[in-house]
């Protein structure tokens, strides 16, 4: 059953890997009812003004945008937004897809590891201090929350699934971990 969903999951990704040139992106907003407190605590970030704190004439700077609202010209999506670092939603925003975390990676959603943080946060960046991806990473939590709702449900404590050495693919996880 499992094999089958997945492999009907795949040839669709097929299908939309060709719609993926058009936009897959559902912009920030479109997290925010399932995703309140992360919303909330990317919103008071300065992620969510990056592209506000460029002048007008900074704003048209393609090479400004570039790090400061990737975005908006290829997904109309504006600021370091939600799918700038977890990839396009259309797919895998759907409540069932989100529950199936092998199922959201296979439509798209992607796993932010510290290159990606460094893509931006590189030594062009103007920042005085060299980017530590640990303190940066705890200066823009909005995991944690999220983490604490899902734990009393499965009872096993707040898991992590998204993140650096997560295991991106629980099944080939098992997989390995049957194998040792
Ligand atoms: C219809 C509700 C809904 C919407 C809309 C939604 N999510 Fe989710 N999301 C969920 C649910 C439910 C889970 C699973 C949480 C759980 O198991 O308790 C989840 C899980 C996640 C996870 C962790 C998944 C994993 O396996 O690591 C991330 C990251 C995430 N969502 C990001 C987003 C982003 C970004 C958006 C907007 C593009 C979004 N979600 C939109 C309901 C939603
Ligand atoms: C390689 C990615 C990158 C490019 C290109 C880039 N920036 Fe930035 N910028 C950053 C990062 C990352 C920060 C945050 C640095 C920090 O505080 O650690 C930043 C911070 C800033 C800040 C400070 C904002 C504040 O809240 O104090 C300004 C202003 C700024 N950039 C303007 C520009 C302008 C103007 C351009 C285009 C000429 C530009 N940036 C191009 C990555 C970039
Ligand atoms: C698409 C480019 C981009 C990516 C990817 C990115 N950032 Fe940023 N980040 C920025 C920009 C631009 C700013 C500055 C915005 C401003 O000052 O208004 C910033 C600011 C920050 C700040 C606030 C810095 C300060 O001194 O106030 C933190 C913390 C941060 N980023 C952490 C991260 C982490 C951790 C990752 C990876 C998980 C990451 N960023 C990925 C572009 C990016
Ligand atoms: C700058 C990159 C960046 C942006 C912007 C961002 N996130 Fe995240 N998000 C991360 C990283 C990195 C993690 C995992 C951190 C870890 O595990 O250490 C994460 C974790 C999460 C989780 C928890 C997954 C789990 O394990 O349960 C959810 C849900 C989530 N993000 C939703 C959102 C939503 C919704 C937005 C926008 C409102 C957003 N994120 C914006 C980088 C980002």
């Amino acid at each position: 059953m499992r094999t089958l969903v997945l492999r009907a999951a795949l040839a669709l990704s097929a299908t939309w890997a060709q719609a993926a040139l058009a936009y897959d992106f559902l912009g920030s907003e479109s997290c925010q009812s399932c995703h309140p407190d992360a919303f909330a605590a990317w919103q008071a970030s300065a992620h969510a003004r990056a592209r506000d704190v460029l002048s007008p004439q900074q704003q048209k700077d393609a090479r400004c945008l570039s790090c400061h609202s990737p975005n908006e010209a290829d997904q109309r999506t504006a600021q370091v937004a939600c799918e700038t670092c977890h990839g396009g939603g259309q797919y895998y925003s759907a409540r069932f897809v989100m529950k199936d975390p092998e199922l959201a990676r296979l439509v798209g959603l992607v796993d932010p590891v510290e290159k990606a943080c460094r893509s931006c946060h590189d030594d062009s960046s103007p920042s005085l201090k060299p980017f530590d991806f640990a303190a940066a990473l705890k200066a823009m939590d909005h995991w944690t929350v999220e983490r604490a709702k899902r734990a009393p449900k499965d009872g096993k404590g707040a898991k992590p699934r998204t993140g650096e050495g997560k295991r991106r693919f629980p099944a080939f996880a098992r997989l390995a971990a049957a194998r040792r």
